[in-house]
């Protein structure tokens, strides 16, 4: 299988670099394109195996998948770009571009001598640098074969989903936004250790191996976090007195505030 990823930034970059560690591609079947050839110097620093070029119409030819990783805006005149040397009988076209819908994809992909493209879009997080991300997956078009196959390549990148397109903008406010929110409750806890005489970098190693812990339970007792909650907050206790004072300066409401404000309509 040839993979193709046109822009190879944060995410692109972070995709190639994820997929050379997978079992679906070997190194030399990714093929990544950027118009930045510092950001193509990195990938072949990370693995020279991969093959890069300024070309992104050279580096989509043969692939059996596209990905499309630059910055929404860019899409449309990507698109155009590459049309006439897509096939669409047997190429799959994959944007991670936030905001640009399936319709607006279609527009950029005609139909062309009945022929209709195969489309997905995907919102991963930047865990995906570390094999760790959310990624939520819609299709157009696609067979139910297409979409199990890149489910399972993107599982092995973390946690891969199926999602309606309707919640798509949903799901990337939870994960690729979230991921923001959780590093800030890791920064506030940490200043918290601090202000309280705990250096800052063994107050943050408490933090993050906390929310280790936190996660590995639920993912063990398959529970809901108000069970785990009710297991740690003894009556009259200490825990209970602090999310009580938590929940007073608007801790639940303020996330559920945040991530409601960077829903995409
Ligand atoms: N960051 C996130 O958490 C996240 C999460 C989900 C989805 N996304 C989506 O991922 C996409 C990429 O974001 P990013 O953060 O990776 O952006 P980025 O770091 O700016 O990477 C985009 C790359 O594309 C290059 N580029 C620009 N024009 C090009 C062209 N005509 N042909 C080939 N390459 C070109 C850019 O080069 P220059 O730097 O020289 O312009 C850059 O290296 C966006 O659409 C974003 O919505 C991001």
């Amino acid at each position: 299988m040839k993979i193709s990823i046109i822009g190879a930034g944060n995410m692109g970059g972070a995709i190639a670099r994820g997929l050379s560690k997978s079992s679906h591609f070997a190194a030399n079947e990714i093929y990544v394109s950027d118009i930045n050839e510092k950001s193509l110097q990195n990938i072949k620093n990370f693995n020279a195996e991969i093959h890069c070029s300024t070309s992104n119409r050279e580096s989509i030819q043969g692939a059996d998948i596209v990905v499309l990783a630059v910055k929404p805006w860019l899409v449309e005149g990507i698109a155009s770009e590459i049309l006439d040397k897509l096939d669409y009988e047997n190429q799959i076209i994959l944007s991670i571009a936030a905001g640009v819908s399936l319709e607006k994809l279609r527009t950029y992909f005609p139909a062309r001598n009945a022929q209709v493209p195969i489309l997905f879009r995907m919102i991963p997080n930047t865990a995906i640098d570390v094999l760790e991300s959310f990624s939520c997956i819609t299709s157009y078009n696609a067979s139910a074969d297409q979409e199990e196959l890149l489910v399972n390549i993107f599982n092995e990148l973390g946690k891969a989903m199926l999602v309606p397109e309707s919640q798509l903008n949903a799901f990337m406010s939870l994960s690729s936004c979230g991921i923001a929110y959780a590093f800030r409750y890791i920064r506030a806890a940490t200043e918290g250790g601090v202000e309280m005489g705990i250096y800052p970098n063994i107050a943050k190693e408490v933090v993050m191996q906390t929310l280790k812990g936190a996660i590995a339970l639920l993912e063990a007792n398959g529970t809901n976090p108000e069970v785990e909650v009710d297991k740690v907050t003894t009556p009259g206790g200490v825990t209970i007195k602090g999310l009580n004072e938590m929940e007073n300066a608007g801790f639940s409401s303020s996330i559920i505030r945040g991530l409601k404000a960077s829903l995409i309509e």
